[in-house]
């Protein structure tokens, strides 16, 4: 090999090598879908579920205890009808939600009462909120 040939050699190289690494490393960067869409919203807080829930505003309706008001529904056993991550997107967007006849049952029984979104929320706050709710009876 001449000179000349060696330094071609070299940079071919060089050259597959960083392109794998981007590719392994890309493949490490890369965020699930739709991260975007919670490029707005607050930064995590310090609070617990329990208090966020407290704080938010969910107890106006839902009642002190989440045992349910005139406004809204009892929060209890989700876990029989909610994953994490579902019940954290019905929280992002509830009037999207397809819940079936347990909701048009809801929606009969609360008709003027909206389940408010909380979007603006980031997703580890609501990942919070998410699991107190779940792990209530
Ligand atoms: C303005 C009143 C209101 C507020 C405030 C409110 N909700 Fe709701 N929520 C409802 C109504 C009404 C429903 C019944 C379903 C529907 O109409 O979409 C509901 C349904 C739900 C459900 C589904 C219950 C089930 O049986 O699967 C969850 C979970 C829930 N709310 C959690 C929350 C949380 C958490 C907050 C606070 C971050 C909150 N809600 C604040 C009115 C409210």
């Amino acid at each position: 090999m001449t000179n000349a040939q060696k330094w071609v050699a070299v940079f071919l190289v060089l050259f597959v090598g960083l392109y794998f690494l981007s590719m392994v490393t890309g493949t490490f960067e890369e965020e699930p879908e739709d991260l975007s869409a919670y490029a707005d919203s607050t930064p995590p807080t310090e609070v617990s579920g329990a208090e966020m829930v407290k704080n938010i505003g969910c107890i106006s309706c839902h009642g002190a205890d989440l045992n349910g008001t005139k406004l809204a529904p009892a929060i209890s056993g989700l876990s029989e009808y909610w994953t994490r991550d579902e019940l954290i997107n019905y929280l992002r967007n509830p009037s999207e939600y397809d819940g079936g006849e347990r909701f048009d049952d809801y929606r009969a029984k609360y008709p003027n009462i909206v389940m408010p979104s909380y979007g603006n929320y980031s997703v580890q706050d609501l990942g919070k909120i998410a699991d107190y709710l779940l792990s209530k009876e």
